[in-house]
């Protein structure tokens, strides 16, 4: 499958082609699957047909040849897959493309009123090639994001493992110990005391896990969306850390849903940012606004507190603290350049500090 940013050149690519040489049609068609694909076309002409069979169909055997062709007022046979295309053209111009090992596609350029001559036979030969040099380039830095996200995700379990570990796997150890210890003891009263220790410890240690789960994966989100999580959040920030937080939630209806890893960005950028102030900025009150406005969607939290030190948020921290500290300024870092938007740490007006994420919406999934 193409990817959205592989169309968006191919389409910008055909503008170009078209002008360069100065055809009245351009098509960039592209191998998919068995399939060739219309992924762009520029010009008079919009193909028809969009997807034609690699098997069974003229263009199919044209594109299996491998070679280029140059047609004037093709007829008969020769124009067969001109009529698949729903293409009418006076000359034609087909120049294949390939990109090492992943298949490859055909530019098309047609003119309707006069004929094609060797220059610009050569000109086609030359801008496929850069079309296809164009795209391989545009997969390497896919294949690049998807590396980044996965070791982005990676991280990010190696930091539950760790919280799952010093949490829950030592507090539990510690209660086998004191129980054993007990019975080894043989004595009746020692035992009876520390089974009433036990079962509250473990009572505790539910409670941990609970809260652990929550912290994985907020259900809220997945049930009830992400206004409801955010003010969930705050109100939750209130009763432990006694802040006085606002929330200003401007997103559409307010039933409005964005695709779930910006709503779970969100989410877990608001989070992180509470956490960082009721840990750090000695605040009394917080605001929590978001904002939906010429196609990009902000968050941002801003507390009274005593600002943001003078050596900056930004000190890289070693990897130990990376563990410990949840996933911190770097971890909100990260997850906004994973959806494409920004993080900013900024002094708010008159004290505090305001945490900014800003994401374009152009080009996300549509919300589930
Ligand atoms: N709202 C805030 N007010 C003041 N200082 C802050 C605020 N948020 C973050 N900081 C500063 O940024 C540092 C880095 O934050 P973070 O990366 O979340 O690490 P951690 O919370 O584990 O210390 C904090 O130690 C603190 O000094
Ligand atoms: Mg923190």
């Amino acid at each position: 499958m193409l990817s959205g940013s592989e169309l968006w050149l191919l389409r910008l690519m055909a503008d170009r082609g078209l002008a360069l040489l100065d055809a009245s049609t351009l098509l960039m068609v592209v191998e998919e699957r068995r399939e060739l694909r219309v992924a762009a076309s520029s010009g008079r002409v919009s193909a028809r047909v969009r997807v034609l069979p690699m098997e069974g169909s003229a263009l199919g055997a044209l594109y299996m040849t491998g070679k280029a062709l140059s047609l004037d007022r093709p007829r008969g046979q020769e124009a067969t897959w001109l009529h698949e295309l729903g293409l009418e053209a006076r000359a034609v111009l087909v120049e294949p493309f390939s990109l090492d090992g992943q298949g490859g596609g055909l530019v098309i350029a047609a003119r309707e009123d006069s004929g094609f001559r060797d220059p610009d036979r050569r000109a086609l030969n030359a801008f496929a090639a850069s079309v296809a040099q164009r795209l391989a380039a545009e997969r390497s830095v896919e294949i690049e994001r998807l590396r980044f996200g996965m070791e982005a995700r990676e991280r990010e379990r190696t930091r539950w493992a760790r919280e799952i570990h010093d949490e829950i796997v030592q507090g539990l150890g510690a209660l086998r110990l004191k129980l054993a210890n007990a019975r080894d003891l043989g004595d009746q009263v020692a035992l009876s005391t520390a089974v009433d220790t036990v079962l509250e410890g473990l009572g505790e240690e539910i409670d941990g896990l609970r809260h652990l789960i929550t912290e994985l994966r907020p259900a809220a989100l997945d049930d009830f969306g992400l206004v409801p999580a955010l003010e969930a959040l705050a109100r939750r920030a209130q009763a432990i850390d006694g802040l006085e937080i606002r929330t200003d939630i401007e997103l559409g209806d307010g039933e409005r849903r964005l695709d779930p890893e910006l709503e779970s960005t969100l989410y877990r950028v608001v989070q992180e940012a509470l956490t960082n102030v009721s840990r750090h900025a000695k605040a009394t009150r917080a605001v929590i606004s978001v904002s939906e406005r010429d196609g990009r969607v902000t968050a941002t939290v801003t507390d009274d507190g005593e600002g943001l030190p003078d050596d900056g948020p930004s000190r890289p921290r070693t990897p130990a603290e990376e563990l410990k500290g949840g996933f911190g300024v770097s971890g909100m870092r990260e997850r906004a350049e994973l959806v494409g938007g920004e993080l900013e740490l900024v002094p708010a007006p008159g004290g505090g500090a305001t945490v900014r994420l800003t994401v374009p919406l152009a080009g996300r999934p549509s919300p589930a």
